[in-house]
């Protein structure tokens, strides 16, 4: 039976794992991985082993969901401490590692504007040749990590990846950043590292049917699991994608902050977070709508809800070329994303700077600065994307905040026409810590953590983007409201919060102005001719 062309069931989902947790970019690089594992993984484990009744009665309440809480019952207790000593007793480097990053900041507050050559050699051991020190124009010491060679060192760890594959009928997924999977939650749980090509022979079947024993056969599917794996096809075609064959470009809302342009020549994907396909009433685009190939993916920044391992890892054999922003290799808060996507098996992975841009059939993609929404970190790895095709000009801001509205008015005349903006608004993001606190070894003051948020543009600035591009028509997208999301972001607007009030503000703005203002939900299609 496993041996006739089959296809991929169209609600088939993977969860890419690390040492069982729900991956994300940080959970890649080696330079940040340490310190993720040591200072929160570790952490929420020992918490939940020594009171599980709180973790409990903590995620009653759903406003606590998606904090440091674990959703496993009490029962599961000893499979969460097998876990936590699993991962002390396989990942000593590790743990050592974040003692390093730790001792080397004390080493280079400790400098003070002399010469830097002395404290090479008290570099901490497992950091030695891993660093440079150098100091910035104010003499304030830093290190350059020199990340390519850490991906080359043991930190880099495949043997804690994994994956875990399921079918998913329905929206409702649990939260998944602060939870481990535990053995016996999925008889799919398989022992591949992300870049394994039966990863791509598995999902290629979504479209172009394949033979599951060989795929079985490459990802190494045990005998026990055949049933459960043979469960994953069906010898029923997928629907065919509607080509499009105008001459203009077609823009299909995927949700979030996936947005599909396609030409007759080009296709081009922005942030791709894409729903399973289940019957629904909440009509969407799905897997099933995107092109067999997809010539240009774009990510505008790290975030989970923008590169989506889970979705990438999907997607991966049918992209064409991958663009990334460039990292700021001085900021542990920074890893590189083309490392991120290249180590993991992605091929062609491009890095946009800003303003440079990069010619495609028929147009071009420029990097635009996105600034903000970072906590006021040294990250450079995040980019708006200006996207011109078919004589077109769209610009997909994702999550910047026009801090500083003058760089807008500076971008005025290279960014030229506009046709579309599409802006996220999430005007109050998550405080500091819950991105970014474990990659901190000095305590973080709640006043630092609460006025460092990650937050978004909120109406006032919008405007100010408004005022200096002049788009003919805006999407206020990113909002993270599709239920597909739910698993990455927990949070639910009602017509009370910050983020509704001030975009409904904003589309009152535009169309005081005369510019046709949207949020799209679930989906939507514009075909600029
Ligand atoms: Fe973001
Ligand atoms: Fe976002």
């Amino acid at each position: 039976m496993l041996d006739r062309p089959m296809y991929l069931k169209p609600d088939v989902a993977i969860e890419p794992l690390f040492n069982q947790w729900y991956v994300w970019w940080y959970l890649i690089s080696p330079a940040t991985a340490p310190l993720f594992m040591s200072r929160l993984h570790l952490k929420l484990m020992q918490s939940f082993v020594a009171n599980p009744d709180v973790h409990v009665a903590a995620l009653q309440n759903p406003a606590l969901m998606g904090g440091p809480f674990i959703n496993h019952p009490v029962s599961r207790v000893n499979d969460v401490k097998a876990l936590m000593e699993r991962t002390t007793r396989e990942n000593a480097d590790m743990l050592a590692y974040t003692k390093a990053v730790s001792d080397l900041e004390q080493l280079l507050a400790s400098s003070k504007g002399e010469s830097l050559e002395p404290l090479y050699a008290k570099v901490p051991d497992m950091l030695r040749g891993y660093v440079e020190l150098t100091y910035d124009l104010a003499h304030r010491a830093n290190a350059r990590i020199m990340e390519p060679l850490l991906y080359r060192s043991s930190l880099y760890k495949e043997s804690a990846q994994s994956i875990s594959l399921m079918r998913v009928t329905g929206d409702a997924r649990k939260y998944v950043f602060s939870t481990p999977r535990l053995e016996g939650d999925s008889p799919l749980w398989l022992q591949v590292p992300f870049r394994h090509e039966g990863i791509d022979a598995l999902f290629r079947m979504r479209h172009t049917p394949g033979s599951p024993g060989q795929v079985a056969e490459m990802l190494g599917v045990p005998a026990s699991a055949a049933d459960a794996f043979a469960d994953l096809f069906t010898e029923t075609a997928p629907r065919k994608p509607e080509p499009y064959t105008g001459s203009g470009v077609r823009v299909r809302y995927f949700g979030h902050a996936c947005v599909l342009m396609e030409t007759r020549e080009v296709s081009v994907l922005t942030d791709p977070v894409i729903s399973y396909e289940f019957p629904t009433e909440q009509r969407r685009f799905t897997h099933a709508d995107l092109p067999e190939k997809i010539d240009y993916v774009l990510i505008t920044h790290g975030h989970a809800d923008h590169l989506m391992m889970e979705t990438l890892l999907q997607l991966r054999h049918r992209i064409g070329t991958i663009v990334v922003p460039r990292a700021n290799a001085y900021s542990l808060a920074d890893p590189s994303l083309r490392l991120v996507l290249e180590r993991t098996g992605f091929r062609n992975v491009v890095e946009i700077d800003d303003l440079q841009e990069i010619p495609i059939p028929g147009g071009s993609l420029m990097g635009i600065p996105f600034i903000g929404e970072h906590s006021d970190l040294a990250v450079q790895a995040k980019t708006a994307h200006l996207v011109r095709l078919a004589g077109r000009s769209l610009l997909m801001a994702a999550d910047s905040n026009a801090l500083e509205p003058r760089m807008y008015q500076h971008l005025t005349q290279l960014v030229g026409p506009l046709d579309a903006l599409y802006l996220g608004m999430e005007c109050e993001g998550g405080p500091m810590s819950w991105m970014y606190g474990p990659l901190l070894s000095q305590p973080l003051p709640r006043k630092m953590d609460q006025s460092r948020r990650l937050n978004g543009s909120d109406s006032a600035r919008a405007t100010e983007i408004l005022n200096h591009l002049n788009p003919k028509e805006v999407f206020i997208y990113a909002m993270g409201q599709e239920p597909w999301l739910r698993h990455v972001m927990v949070l639910q607007y009602d017509e009370t919060a910050p983020q509704m009030i001030e975009s409904n503000k904003f589309i009152d703005v535009c169309k005081g102005r005369g510019i046709a203002a949207a949020r799209p939900f679930l989906s939507m299609e514009r075909v600029l001719e």
